[in-house]
């Protein structure tokens, strides 16, 4: 019986070691968390029970029999955020740069599916090159039920992706049905076709960080919620918007009472809208003067700057911000700030979020842009 034990602890000891020593110290020295310090990060000490810990891949093509990692590039989960269940899984960079094989999807949804059964939000933690090579279209497939699978949850349990690392083309349309995508500064970037495709396809020449960086999706495409400094900022962040959330679309959202008493009254408020219409005044510290305790949870702050989404608590319950920004374009209304804010509001509604809306807006922008653009659509939503 010690034999088998001492055996299963070495099995383990293996599984934690990933892709080896020299690969955590790479990992490491880019100023990036393994997989596994990243899930001891975001959840409640000791709370992590791990699934599948000793899956290996079955690919028998390029030599790949002999070359098996217990997990297979991919921890996966659950445990507790501030008491609350969680489902995770964390992609491995150290094994074979995380990339997807058909095992390790199935470890996926497993865990997916679970989330779904039980009504428990999954967090994706990703850092990947893609679609496992070695594995071809057997990898693909592996991808198509992560697609499903991140549907069916859609409007069922909360679903968000952390990028942590490389996120390039298989790996970046799961992060995409989510419901919020955060990455990493300088060390994460998303794009469907890398720069030497593209310079190949439209002869543009662009670096990863242009052409995906946390800058690029967090001020010029929208495709991120937000960015952090480095990984521990992040999965901090992601603590704290998680106390925001219901745990699916059945439950409330949690009531965090707060000593900021309902009757407060604040004499600042009486002046800070200009009597003079033609005037701008920051909408931020409206909203930061209504909430409780000032907490706003902003979220796409750099990305269409003339609207204004996140989370705030009123009387201790969860509320969606929606308002107008008559600092930047007058808080007009255009394509990009109509699809930030309609995104979101879908978001509340699934969730049974209360949405409040401060409201100070001259229009919609006007112009030949704004129209073929098709603001008509967008607007309307
Ligand atoms: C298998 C992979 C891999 C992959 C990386 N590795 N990507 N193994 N399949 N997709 C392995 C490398 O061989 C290497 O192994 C280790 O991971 C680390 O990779 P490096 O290249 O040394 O790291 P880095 O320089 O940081 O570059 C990371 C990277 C690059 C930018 C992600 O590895 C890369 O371009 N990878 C290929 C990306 C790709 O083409 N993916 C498939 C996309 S197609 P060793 O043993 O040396 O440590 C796709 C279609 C999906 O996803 C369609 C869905 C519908």
């Amino acid at each position: 019986m010690q034999d088998i034990n001492e055996q299963l602890e070495q099995k383990r000891a293996a599984a934690r070691m990933g892709g080896g020593q020299k690969r955590i110290d790479a990992q490491h020295a880019k100023g990036k968390l393994t997989a596994r310090e990243r899930i001891e990060v975001l959840l409640d000490e000791g709370t992590f029970e791990e699934w599948d810990m000793f899956v290996e891949h079955r690919c028998t093509d390029f030599g790949m029999e002999d070359n098996k990692i217990p997990g297979d590039g991919v921890v996966t989960g659950y445990g507790m955020i501030n008491g609350r269940l969680v489902f995770v899984f964390s992609q491995d960079f150290t094994v074979y740069g995380g990339a997807l094989s058909e095992t390790h999807a199935e470890k996926i949804c497993k865990i997916m599916d679970q989330a779904m059964k039980v009504g428990a939000p999954v967090i994706g933690l990703n850092d990947s090159g893609g679609a496992r090579i070695q594995e071809g279209v057997a990898s693909l497939g592996g991808y198509a039920d992560v697609f499903q699978r991140n549907v069916m949850a859609s409007g069922v349990v909360p679903q968000i992706s952390m990028i942590m690392g490389p996120s390039a083309g298989g790996a970046v349309y799961s992060p995409a049905l989510t419901d919020f995508i955060f990455m990493v500064k300088d060390t994460s970037y998303m794009f469907v076709t890398g720069p030497e495709v593209v310079k190949t396809v439209t002869h543009e020449e662009v670096t990863a960080e242009e052409l995906g960086g946390a800058l690029t999706h967090t001020t010029k495409s929208g495709v991120a919620d937000m960015a952090f400094e480095n990984d521990v900022e992040a999965l901090l962040m992601l603590r704290r918007l998680y106390n925001y959330l219901p745990l699916n679309n059945r439950e409330k959202a949690p009531v965090r009472p707060s000593g900021d008493p309902s009757g407060r009254m604040d004499m600042s408020l009486d002046t800070l809208v200009p009597e003079n219409a033609n005037k701008a005044y920051d909408m931020k510290e409206l909203i930061v003067k209504t909430v409780d305790d000032g907490d706003f949870f902003e979220l796409q702050p750099d990305y269409a700057k003339n609207i204004l989404i996140g989370f705030a608590r009123m009387e201790g319950q969860t509320v969606g911000i929606v308002a107008n920004q008559p600092l930047v374009l007058a808080g007009c209304l255009d394509i990009k700030s109509s699809i930030k804010a309609a995104r979101f509001v879908r978001f509340c509604d699934a969730f049974n979020i209360p949405v409040i809306t401060f409201v100070d807006v001259p229009g919609f922008m006007p112009g030949t842009s704004q129209e073929f653009g098709g603001i008509i659509k967008h607007g309307a939503k």
